[in-house]
């Protein structure tokens, strides 16, 4: 894929699929490295599943036989140097504390890193497409000392959980002036952080 935006997406997909109700995307990132981590609170998979999930025949769908979103961040994570972890609790055996995460590493100065490309825009359909799921999105840029200054660090977030006290139970996420200030929030935020974002 060309933009990590897009696996994200995938992912973020397979946790709604797993009934999750909150979807937790976090990226850290430095001047070098990008940490990537999807969380849920889904049914999750077995141990014997998730032990086979990074091979593209491991799927649950029933239209075609292989699953790509799982091998493809892993594809990407580990064409920089990185790779990828996954952990999941099923719902079967712990209702209260189930969920899955995936975690992914890249080298961003690695010449096959692929750009994190359009997160805002695939924040944003997440919350049009899955309006009654809540989303914590966090970016945190931390960049290095450099000559001139000290080290710093931004964080970009949104919480619909916050925004649902707000917008009460009458508006959805998906109401469109919703969407526009969630990507107006999201773009002044990463504008005031100087849009150093992982390219
Ligand atoms: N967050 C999750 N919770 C529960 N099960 C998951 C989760 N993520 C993936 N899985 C399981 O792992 C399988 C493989 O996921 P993957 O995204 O690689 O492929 P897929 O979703 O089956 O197909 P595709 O993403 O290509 O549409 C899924 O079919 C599903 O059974
Ligand atoms: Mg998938």
């Amino acid at each position: 894929m060309k933009e990590l935006s897009l696996n994200i997406l995938d992912i973020a997909q397979n946790s709604i699929t797993a009934e999750a109700d909150l979807v937790e995307i976090t990226l850290d990132e430095t001047d070098t490295t990008l940490k990537l981590s999807i969380k849920d609170n889904g049914y999750g998979m077995s141990p014997e599943f998730l032990a086979s999930v990074h091979d593209p025949f491991s799927t649950t769908r029933t239209t075609r036989k292989v699953g790509l979103g799982i091998p493809l961040l892993k594809l990407a994570a580990e064409q920089t140097g990185g790779g990828i972890t996954l952990s999941s609790v099923q719902r079967s055996v712990d209702p209260e504390n189930c969920g899955t995460e995936i975690t992914a590493f890249f080298h961003k100065d690695h010449l096959d890193f692929t750009p994190l490309g359009d997160i805002v825009s695939t924040v944003c359909t997440l919350l049009q497409g899955f309006p009654d799921v809540d989303y914590v999105f966090t970016h945190t840029i931390s960049r290095a000392a450099g000559e001139d200054g000290a080290a710093e660090s931004t964080v970009i977030s949104l919480d619909t959980r916050d925004m649902r006290v707000i917008l009460g139970d009458d508006v959805p996420l998906s109401d469109p002036m919703v969407l526009l200030w969630v990507r107006d929030t999201l773009e002044e935020q990463y504008a005031a952080a100087g849009a150093h974002t992982a390219q």
